[in-house]
């Protein structure tokens, strides 16, 4: 197979090169630019394209060109599935293929450490410290322990699942909400509805894909019915949270903190540097003051497991579609 995989980084080029290596039959070809209607020439030839990219690729004219080309298949290295406009791959005979097992733990993980972060106060701690040179043991930065929270969960997927294991072995108390009941989670958690979980959760934590029904799905009613205690963590996608009205929850204290590892706008801030707070867009400007609120680069997938296996499961299933076989991950929409 001949495959353009767009949106390389250098960590993902070495188990390209590895791919390369044990299948000589294969062709994998990189390159750092993004797909979109300046570069989708580049894929004349190839089989297939992959991508890994957080930006919408929304012009028909990608689409045409790429069937027009013979490709049938676009190849995610990515859980998410929401950068592609389905009514151009249908329209175009397209199937797109994702990663979504290429390491739910990843993220499970790091939702873990975003917790314990925000529940032990690290955030105001380490303001104190670095900002102010203060290592006072201030009344405010007393703490819960997380045997005795209620961990919410809004999408027992892969992900949500595993978060609801690691929270449940450490004690507490885990509720969820998702559309799909799978019974095997019931050793950890307890399904409720959407509104018991906003309500109730100390700690409340998004796994949902991006579906347009989902946007601001937290937003000011969610707010203001969650405990003022409670902390917000996203790591699924940025419209999932209102972010104005995530700002003015937490101006006027209806929650605690957040730890956010997605945002809308984050595209204008992930994998960039900037040299003052002022060049940052007004949101983040806004965020970055409080010391309740911790940001990420959109990396609670990022580990060495992840970026293996978004090669080699991805690759895989471009194998089998182009060898005549049904992916492993196909993605119905
Ligand atoms: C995903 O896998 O969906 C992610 O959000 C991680 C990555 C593509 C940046």
């Amino acid at each position: 197979m001949k495959a353009l995989l767009y949106n390389m980084t250098p960590e993902q080029k070495v188990y390209v090169d590895k791919w390369n290596e044990n299948h000589p039959e294969d062709d994998l070809v990189t390159t750092d630019d993004k797909l979109d209607a300046k570069t989708v020439e580049m894929a004349k030839g190839y089989d297939v394209v992959s991508v890994l990219q957080v930006f919408d690729i929304d012009e028909e004219e990608v689409y045409r060109k790429l069937s027009s080309y013979g490709i049938k298949q676009i190849a995610l290295r990515s859980v998410g599935y929401n950068i592609v406009n389905f009514d151009f791959i249908h329209k175009y005979h397209m199937i797109v293929t994702n990663t979504p097992a290429y390491s739910p733990r990843a993220v499970a993980e790091n939702t873990l450490t975003s917790a314990m972060y925000l529940l032990r106060k690290w955030g105001p701690i380490l303001n104190n410290e670095k900002e102010h040179l203060n290592f006072v043991r201030e009344e405010n930065l007393m703490s819960d322990e997380i045997y005795n929270q209620t961990v919410g969960i809004i999408g027992v997927g892969r992900i949500g699942s595993c978060v609801a294991e690691m929270f449940h072995a450490l004690g507490a108390k885990v509720i969820g909400y998702d559309l799909v009941e799978n019974p095997a989670n019931e050793a950890f958690l307890e399904y409720t509805d959407f509104d018991t979980v906003i309500k109730n959760s100390d700690i409340l934590t998004l796994h949902t894909p991006l579906e347009p029904s989902m946007e601001d799905m937290i937003s000011a009613k969610q707010f203001k019915e969650m405990k003022n205690t409670a902390y917000l963590i996203n790591a699924a996608r940025g419209p999932l949270v209102n972010n104005h009205d995530l700002i003015a929850a937490l101006k006027n204290k209806e929650i605690a903190g957040a730890s956010l590892d997605v945002m809308t706008g984050e595209e204008a801030i992930v994998m960039k540097k900037f040299n003052d707070i002022s060049e940052l867009p007004v949101d983040y400007q806004e965020l970055a003051q409080m010391p309740n609120v911790v940001f990420t680069p959109h990396s609670a997938y990022y580990t060495k497991t992840s970026v293996k296996n978004m090669i080699e499961q991805s690759m895989t299933d471009v194998k089998r579609v182009l060898n005549g076989q049904k992916p492993i991950y196909l993605v119905e929409e």
